[in-house]
């Protein structure tokens, strides 16, 4: 059975679109990225994004669409996330993805962003089953034991803070802007990913869920006791460029160790696992991904993580969750569809 779907996402600060065919994968991959609106204000504003979704989605659509070949009359079924994320954001893709069915009289699957990013090492490779994926993104940091398409477990979550939340609030912390990963790993990288102040790594007690609220308020006080934190202005003190080194540094490799430890905990408790995968935007850190890589590798597991077009928020990943679902017959979501938070 080979189909084509045309895919929408915008559950967050991307407005994004993808063509996707069951034999030849993804067909076209587009997104309009909102990152400069929201970068002035150090982090995505709910109703600056639902704007600006209403403003590009169609264009971005039809751009998709074009890339691939396709005309809506060619395409068999359409996608789009409708939970989790901003209801604002949600809600413009979801009204537009309903308008698209019903004008065209295809049917419509409603699909979770984080099956989205769950499934995504999948686009690209084969992965030797049952594998352990963590997802790290600016909003989840979760643990999925999975064993086929749609055939998954979630082992943990966070218990508050997301991975890449940590990233993007500590690199506010130290003025460095938004999004926090990427300017993070670029200041750990030069002075060598060394871990200068050992924050505190995730206790044992939590079992696979992950936290990282404590890992923010431990670089807070350490920035206090050095004086460079006033905790009443809100204010970074010190502004010095080796100061933001160090913490940029010493937060990667605290956020690498608190993967490792979790996939060492699930991996002794699922010794048959045969494969990792890492996926979500903070799997975009190349640092990460090769510590990742060694530990997989030293166990005689395979690893695989996408490439970073399928790593940060995009719609390939919603259009490649559709496909299976249609593969394995599963009941489109009616008109009705509505967004979950
Ligand atoms: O998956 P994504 O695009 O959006 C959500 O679903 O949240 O992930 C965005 C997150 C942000 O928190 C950003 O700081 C993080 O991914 N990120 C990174 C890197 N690139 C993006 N984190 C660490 N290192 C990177 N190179
Ligand atoms: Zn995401």
């Amino acid at each position: 059975m080979n189909h084509t779907i045309l895919a929408i996402e915008t559950s967050c600060d991307e407005t994004a679109a993808a063509v996707y065919n069951t034999a030849d994968g993804c067909l076209s991959n587009k997104l309009f990225s909102q990152i400069d609106l929201h970068t002035v204000f150090g982090g995505v504003v709910p109703e600056v994004a639902s704007r600006s979704h209403m403003e590009k989605i169609g264009v971005i659509i039809q751009e998709a669409l074009d890339a691939a070949g396709k005309t809506l009359d060619t395409i068999d079924a359409i996608a789009v996330t409708h939970k989790p994320g901003l209801p604002g954001s949600l809600l413009v893709g979801v009204c537009f993805a309903k308008g698209l069915a019903l004008a065209t009289n295809k049917p419509l699957y409603g699909i979770d962003h984080l099956e989205g990013h769950a499934f995504s090492a999948q686009i690209e490779h084969t992965i030797p089953l049952p594998y352990l994926c963590i997802t790290a993104s600016g909003g989840h940091t979760s643990l999925y034991i999975i064993n086929g398409l749609g055939d998954y477990e979630t082992l943990g979550t966070t218990l508050d803070d997301a991975a890449g939340e940590a990233f993007d609030k500590i690199s506010k912390m130290l003025e460095l802007g938004y999004p926090g990963g990427p300017v993070i790993e670029k200041l750990a990288r030069e002075i060598e990913c060394k871990d200068v102040y050992s924050y505190p790594r995730n206790n044992p007690e939590l079992g696979y869920n992950f936290s990282f609220s404590g890992l923010k308020t431990a670089v807070l006080y350490n920035l206090v006791k050095q004086d460079a934190y006033d905790l009443k202005k809100k204010k970074l003190l010190n502004s010095s460029y080796t100061l933001k080194q160090k913490v940029a540094s010493s937060l990667l490799v605290c956020i690498k160790d608190v993967f490792i430890q979790k996939l060492s905990y699930a991996f002794a408790k699922n010794p048959h696992i045969k494969s990792i995968a890492f996926v979500g935007g903070v799997a975009c850190n190349t640092f990460i991904r090769k510590e990742l890589k060694e530990w997989a590798e030293a166990r005689g597991l395979s690893f695989f993580v996408p490439s970073p077009q399928y790593c940060t928020d995009n719609a390939g990943m919603i259009a490649h969750v559709a496909d299976y679902k249609i593969r394995l017959n599963q009941v489109a979501s009616g008109l009705d569809l509505d967004i979950l938070r």
